[in-house]
């Protein structure tokens, strides 16, 4: 058996080579993304692991099943980017890698509220715009152990930044569409979103990028949410409408917001090796405001992360080759 690792990363390389060796599979990479023109590469090989945000549909999973490669891996959690029908349609089996580090992208929720509570883009702002390095009346932070935090979607990543949000103290409310009995007995469920939008201090999100979720935090939603309040997300751009949140943020209707990911993200966001300039006004006009931490979809980003996904993903090729499924199939 043999497999082909697309849009690999520099980060990624030591850890793709180590499994290959540790297993004895033969394993080759590349930096192309996978589209119906690169998937070619993979020709007699027995299957694909990817990392991208560009889409997969139909034409892509028609052609894999014309080269008779029967399994595509993600690296990643969201599948939102996938026509996961059209694949079980061509008789692809699509995996993916559910929890590399739920960790990873709760701490970054956290670091983004602590730099929103104590006001740190305000300082960044006056010491790169004018050069001045001295304390503000308006730099006055609050404590998040003062704070409510509203936690949208108790999965994986919720569950992990509940852990964090209590350890510093907070007050936790949380709102999962498909509630999971959790273990966790100090945590007020509220049925109603829009209960706890009103009641939080810092909405954080943690849902999937699905279609039932478009636009989840709407001009409406982001109405009820307190002044004072914050707004993170590091789930997908397409749970917030862009222009009612800059509206928002630009008329205090919300106090601040961290956003790690966008709706219609660049092409190259995931490019380590892209030197082109951003150029979306909705991404700019966000970024210059002193109230908000925009980052480029890079809450995943940790070495534990990195290794974990090449690992489960190279896994659940072997896994699909031996026994014709795996427990991290997603179609
Ligand atoms: P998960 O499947 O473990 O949890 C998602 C939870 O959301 C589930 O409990 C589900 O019931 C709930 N849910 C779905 N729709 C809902 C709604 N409308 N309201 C309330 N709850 C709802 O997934 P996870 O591992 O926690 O990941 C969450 C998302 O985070 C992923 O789908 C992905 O889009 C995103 N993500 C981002 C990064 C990054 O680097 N920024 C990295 C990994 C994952
Ligand atoms: C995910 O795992 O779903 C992410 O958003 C991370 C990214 C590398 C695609």
């Amino acid at each position: 058996m043999k497999f082909m690792v697309y849009n690999v990363i520099e980060s990624e390389i030591p850890f793709v080579k180590k499994w290959s060796e540790d297993n004895a599979i033969e394993v080759d990479f590349t930096d192309k993304l996978l589209d119906i023109n690169s998937v070619e590469l993979a020709k007699n090989y027995d299957g694909i692991s990817t990392l991208q945000l560009q889409p997969m549909e139909n034409e892509l999973f028609e052609k894999m099943h014309k080269l008779n490669i029967p399994v595509l891996t993600i690296r990643n959690v969201g599948t939102d980017n996938i026509d996961l029908v059209a694949a079980k349609q061509n008789d692809i089996l699509v995996t993916n890698v559910p929890t590399y580090s739920p960790e990873s992208i709760a701490e970054f929720s956290v670091m983004m509220s602590l730099y929103l509570t104590r006001k740190a883009g305000y300082m960044q702002d006056l010491l790169h715009q004018k050069h001045q390095f001295h304390n503000e009346d308006h730099f006055i932070g609050k404590l998040i152990s003062d704070m409510t935090v509203g936690i949208i979607g108790t999965g994986h990543i919720g569950r992990a930044a509940i852990k964090l949000f209590k350890g510093l103290g907070a007050k936790i409310i949380a709102y999962d569409k498909f509630a999971v009995d959790t273990d966790d007995g100090d945590i007020e469920y509220d049925n109603d979103i829009d209960e706890l939008l009103r009641q939080a201090d810092i909405v954080d999100l943690h849902v999937p990028g699905s279609p039932d979720n478009y636009h989840l935090i709407n001009r409406e939603r982001l109405d009820i949410m307190k002044n004072s309040a914050i707004l993170i997300n590091t789930a997908r751009g397409s749970l917030v409408d862009t222009q009612a949140l800059i509206y928002a943020l630009e008329n205090s209707i919300i106090a601040g917001a961290g956003l790690d990911t966008f709706e219609d993200e660049p092409g190259d966001i995931l490019d380590t090796k892209s030197n082109q300039t951003l150029n979306d006004p909705n991404i700019i006009a966000l970024a210059k405001m002193p109230n908000t931490i925009v980052t480029p979809h890079v809450a995943f980003n940790t070495q534990e992360s990195i290794e974990n996904m090449v690992n489960t993903s190279l896994d659940n090729l072997k896994t699909v080759m031996l026994t014709g499924t795996s427990e991290n199939s997603v179609n």
